[in-house]
């Protein structure tokens, strides 16, 4: 009877909008209009979603810790982050002995305004060697925390001083890159924000997410790094719990109508996440590398292993009620999806105060220029998963172009150059490709045009991606974000000289 009523007056309360205001209709994404109408048909005026707070806690389940700053200088932002390992508990009574940055599950969360100089003091405490990579951020080939490519390891007891500068403004993430299936699967990750203070306020209180999954068993010990031997390579070893901010299904609560800008990582080492909230739309607003050229309302928010997504999210459950965002299986191949089951992610808590009416969110809402292609080299890259078999074993070797990342000869570019990548996948499984240290754009005009670092290329297709290389020579790194493709070769560097007599050093694939 209630449901009935509030789809009536919704539709109603849109033919009047549509009507009325025809013009603001094309320049706003209006996808929490519905929820005004069930406002509207109520009793006392309704207030807009600025005029009121969000619910008083309404966070603090999923609050991430921040990285506390110890720079005075406000273009600073100075920071300490120790490796090592500390006790959480997932299984009651019987704690993980969890890698983390500062005892924290995620590492904490450091923010930045675009143009500070970040620094950061790393010290390893943990009984292996590691290192911190930065992904997507445009920083100084030393500080991209390669191993073998940009620095030696950071061994146990070691340190190493970070120090870049926040060049774009965006949502990024850091983890180790060594070893890095089974450090980032045993904990070891953290955000960075880079705000733009120029982002409009009608985007929402912003909630920054971490997901990830971790692997244990009833006595709160790691599974071993190495899980189910080929297979688990194949597949990627995706965790059996799921963690949200580093928390088995933690609440957030909401105010019908109250926007939320959501900024969420995808810090799994091989799980991919669609994320879906029953009777919702989210009206996205970029990715990996700042705000796309135009916002875009979407059903559902896919996310492959180190990808990113920035979008306003607008509650529309009836007050005092509550329901679960929810994990939806991603088709990336043999098993991905076949008899799996959605899980539930994250408690969605609808507070019994009044609903109020959403903020239209622009539409267009930053100028991307295309990358200009013309004369671009072109080069082909082709993500390949091939069985040697002898007459007593079966090895699978994973690689770019059929040459895993330890034997590979480095591709080669110079400075102020663009080139064009053509991402081939004849493999049964989808493969996340990420670049290291440049943004760059795919040559689709069916998407919306964004600067990407970290694209999906699904299994049996390719994909091309332009890329120019800006003034920062040195030995980068590209490769599939599922960290267990990584780790069995599918991995590659670049060569971007600062000249053509710029010629490849030596470089140590055999550490990674
Ligand atoms: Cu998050 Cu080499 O990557
Ligand atoms: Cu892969």
């Amino acid at each position: 009877m209630h449901q009935m009523y509030f789809f009536k007056a919704t539709s109603a309360m849109r033919m009047t909008r549509r009507s009325r205001h025809l013009t603001l209709l094309k320049h706003t994404n209006l996808a929490g209009a519905a929820l005004a109408a069930v406002v509207l048909v109520g009793c006392s005026p309704p207030q807009t979603a600025l005029e009121v707070e969000q619910p008083e806690g309404w966070a603090d389940d999923l609050a991430l810790v921040e990285a506390t700053d110890i720079n005075p200088d406000p273009s600073i932002v100075e920071v300490e982050l120790e490796a090592r390992i500390t006790d959480i508990e997932f299984v009651e009574g019987k704690p993980t002995p969890v890698w983390t940055y500062n005892g924290s599950l995620p590492g904490p969360m450091i923010r930045a305004k675009v143009g500070d100089k970040i620094i950061v003091h790393f010290k390893n405490s943990l009984p292996d060697a590691t290192s911190i990579h930065w992904h997507g951020l445009r920083l100084q080939n030393a500080m991209d925390g390669v191993p073998g490519l940009t620095q030696d390891p950071v061994e146990p007891g070691g340190e190493f001083v970070y120090e870049f500068d926040a060049n774009d403004a965006g949502t990024f993430w850091y983890h180790p890159h060594i070893n890095s299936a089974a450090q980032v699967g045993w904990g070891l990750y953290g955000s960075m924000i880079v705000e733009d203070p120029n982002d409009p306020e009608v985007f929402g209180d912003e909630l920054v997410i971490q997901l990830s999954d971790i692997s244990i068993d009833e006595e709160g010990r790691f599974l071993p790094e190495d899980t189910g031997g080929e297979f688990g390579n194949l597949f990627g070893r995706e965790g059996n719990i799921l963690l949200v901010n580093g928390k088995v299904r933690p609440q957030l609560k909401v105010r019908n109508g109250k926007q939320q800008r959501w900024r969420v990582i995808n810090a799994a080492r091989a799980r991919y996440y669609t994320i879906r909230l029953p009777d919702h739309t989210f009206v996205k607003l970029g990715g990996d590398n700042g705000l796309a050229a135009q916002s875009q309302e979407v059903s559902r928010i896919i996310l492959t292993p180190g990808e990113r997504a920035d979008f306003v999210f607008t509650p529309s459950d009836e007050p005092g009620t509550s329901q679960f965002m929810q994990w939806i299986p991603t088709e990336r191949g043999f098993g991905s999806v076949f008899n799996r089951p959605r899980e539930n992610m994250l408690e969605i808590l609808t507070v019994d105060e009044a609903p109020v009416i959403p903020e239209p969110i622009p539409v267009e809402l930053r100028e991307i220029e295309r990358i200009d292609i013309a004369g671009a080299k072109e080069i082909d890259l082709d993500l390949t998963i091939e069985t040697h078999s002898t007459a007593r074993t079966k090895e699978i070797v994973m690689g770019v172009n059929s040459v895993p990342y330890w034997r590979s000869k480095p591709l080669e570019a110079q400075v102020g150059e663009t080139q064009i990548w053509n991402v081939i996948n004849n493999t049964a499984f989808a493969h996340p490709f990420h670049l290291h240290g440049f943004f760059f754009q795919v040559l689709d005009d069916t998407r919306v045009l964004e600067w990407k670092d970290t694209v999906d290329v699904p299994a049996e297709s390719n994909l091309r991606i332009a890329v120019h290389f800006d003034n920062r020579p040195g030995m980068w790194m590209f490769h599939c974000h599922i960290l267990d493709h990584a780790d069995a070769g599918m991995m590659g560097h670049l060569w971007v000289a600062a000249d053509e007599h710029d010629h490849p050093p030596e470089v140590d694939l055999h550490i990674h």
